[in-house]
């Protein structure tokens, strides 16, 4: 697995001390509030399970799984809930968990999704941010890192599924993706 990387972008270490800040500053701003965190699925488990165990409050948790139409690799805007959240979120302190904003699109959908159900207050914290892909204009409130347009796999990003284990953020070696065209 670790010979398909041709770079380390952020380390284990950078990434451990960063989400223990974001941490910090969640708690801080959601102080005396309830809190309910968001994961989507697959990609923002990693991320979701370091962020709420480095948090020192009581959170509660819920996830849900989307998925847009088009190729693998890029995203089409038109998406499809695999599985909704459990409970409503109606009056609550929502904040969704991301690995990755990339075109911002999923991001839009659910935002607009999530808002209609009328939660006391919504927020989005993404690990990871891919500025140059977007492709729609969204309000970010956590951003962990912002990455360059490469092809970064790990802790929780995938390609076709594997890789989601690294414990770091590499950058896949493009004969990897390309001799699968
Ligand atoms: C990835 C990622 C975001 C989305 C970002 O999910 O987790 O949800 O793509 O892309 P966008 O900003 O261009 O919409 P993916 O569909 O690959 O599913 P996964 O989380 O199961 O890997």
């Amino acid at each position: 697995m670790r010979e398909d990387v041709a770079r380390i972008l952020i380390s284990e270490e950078e990434l451990q001390q960063r989400i223990r800040a974001l941490a910090r500053q969640i708690e801080a701003d959601y102080a005396g509030k309830p809190l309910l965190v968001v994961g989507l699925l697959k990609g923002a488990v990693n991320f979701m399970v370091d962020l709420t165990r480095a948090m020192q409050r009581p959170v509660a948790i819920d996830f849900m799984a989307v998925s847009s139409y088009g190729a693998s690799t890029e995203s089409s805007g038109i998406v499809r809930i695999e599985k909704d959240l459990n409970d409503s979120i109606e009056g609550k302190h929502v904040l969704i968990v991301e690995d990755i904003v990339d075109t911002g699109l999923t991001l839009k959908y659910i935002l607009g999704l999530l808002n209609r159900r009328g939660p006391a207050s919504l927020r989005v914290c993404t690990l990871l941010n891919k500025q140059e892909r977007r492709l729609v204009d969204l309000p970010i409130d956590y951003i962990g890192f912002d990455v360059p347009n490469e092809f970064v796999i790990g802790y929780g990003l995938d390609y076709n599924q594997i890789y989601r284990n690294l414990p770091f953020i590499g950058v896949l070696k493009p004969e990897i993706y390309m001799s699968e065209k």
